[in-house]
């Protein structure tokens, strides 16, 4: 076959971008080693999958696809308007909490325009910089690999326009106190952003977590990002929310995409916010494979990090990628984090079992 050279070039902005590389799929490693019957703990995805609820909706739902979806997700804003006490106009739907990350680079910044954010932090904030040709700042975490939100404050410039922060953080599981949030919050100027993506909000249980709608709430240039990817086990269906001030969320839906949310993910979302038993199910099963997880860490000596979040944080001090590779032979699929750390999402009782024979194997 002829291969065909292409002399277009994206610009260095783009060519510059290190892709995101998601979990490995299931399907994908059983076809490549033909087996069956692996786990994947890799996604940090529901491993209860979604509420039964929101699965009779989808079903109700897909008979009349060949409709377009609501574009302005009303049903589905009026319930979240509801749920959480804000205003209709102050809420904004994505395919997925990760375009809204995509729609606020997009909608307020500029080339040349600076990011700040945490490192190791969630990578799309790097990437969603980089694609409008802003400048990522990557800030360090501490020791005890939490935000250093001093250190993300002293980074701020005249050209700053968003500051990323996850809260609990991807991949280590901690999150921001209320009181740092406060200190945070009071010097960062107004005409900034300050993205606060709460993916894991409900997993949840620190008495001291940061009070992000309060700021919202006292009228700061804040965009408060959830998702029903995780607790709600919506992943597959693309489906998130950010709260803000009316006038930046009127904003970014000038930049979101008519139709950007599908009418399924809508209908499975309205559901899923009803249905408090699968939530209080998915937290419990979390916390027993967490106590389950650490128990078993801490009798190898592990070091792992204290999560607030359906995933640990383990380091492994070395070699993360060899253990990982190990591990897929093995039919286990986790996700190595750099050169040291394996992050780990809490499965079911007998997948937590079998991440932990793998991992004694393979270590
Ligand atoms: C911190 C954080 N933010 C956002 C997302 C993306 O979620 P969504 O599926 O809503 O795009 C994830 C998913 O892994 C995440 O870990």
């Amino acid at each position: 076959m002829e291969i065909f050279r292409v002399l277009i070039k994206a610009p260095k902005h783009i060519t510059d971008i290190n892709p995101y590389v998601p979990g490995k799929p299931i399907e994908e490693l059983e076809r490549e080693l033909g087996i069956t019957g692996s786990i994947k703990l890799a996604s940090n995805e529901n491993p209860l999958g979604p509420s039964p609820l929101a699965i009779a909706e989808a079903q109700r739902i897909i008979a009349s696809v060949n409709r377009y979806p609501d574009g302005g997700s009303y049903r589905l804003i009026s319930a979240l308007s509801l749920h959480l006490n804000v205003r209709h106009e102050e809420i904004i739907i994505g395919h997925g909490s990760n375009e809204l990350l995509d729609i606020a680079a997009r909608t307020f910044m500029q080339p040349g325009d600076e990011a700040v954010m945490g490192h190791p932090s969630f990578v799309v904030y790097h990437n969603s910089t980089q694609k409008v040709n802003g400048v990522p700042v990557a800030v360090a975490l501490t020791a005890d690999k939490r935000h250093d939100l001093k250190a993300m404050a002293a980074k701020i410039t005249q050209k700053t326009k968003i500051v990323f922060i996850a809260n609990p953080n991807n991949p280590t599981g901690t999150i921001v106190t209320r009181e740092e949030f406060d200190d945070f919050m009071e010097q960062v100027r107004d005409d900034i952003l300050v993205v606060v993506d709460e993916a894991y909000f409900e997993y949840v249980a620190d008495s001291f977590y940061a009070d992000s709608i309060k700021h919202f709430k006292s009228g700061k240039t804040i965009l408060i990002l959830r998702t029903f990817s995780k607790i709600y086990g919506l992943a597959g269906l693309r489906i998130g929310y950010g709260i803000a001030n009316p006038e930046i969320i009127n904003e970014m839906n000038k930049v979101r995409e008519p139709f950007n949310t599908n009418s399924l993910a809508q209908a499975a979302a309205i559901a899923a916010l009803t249905d408090t038993q699968h939530v209080t199910g998915s937290v419990a099963i979390n916390e027993a494979g967490k106590a389950f997880l650490y128990g078993e860490l801490s009798k190898m000596n592990v070091d792992f990090t204290k999560t607030q979040t359906n995933f640990i944080y383990i380091d492994v001090k070395k070699d993360a990628k060899g253990i990982y590779k190990k591990m897929l032979q093995k039919g286990m699929i986790v996700r190595p984090m750099g050169e040291n750390a394996l992050r780990v999402t809490v499965g079911l009782p007998e997948e937590n079992e079998s991440f932990i024979r793998i991992f004694k194997e393979v270590i």
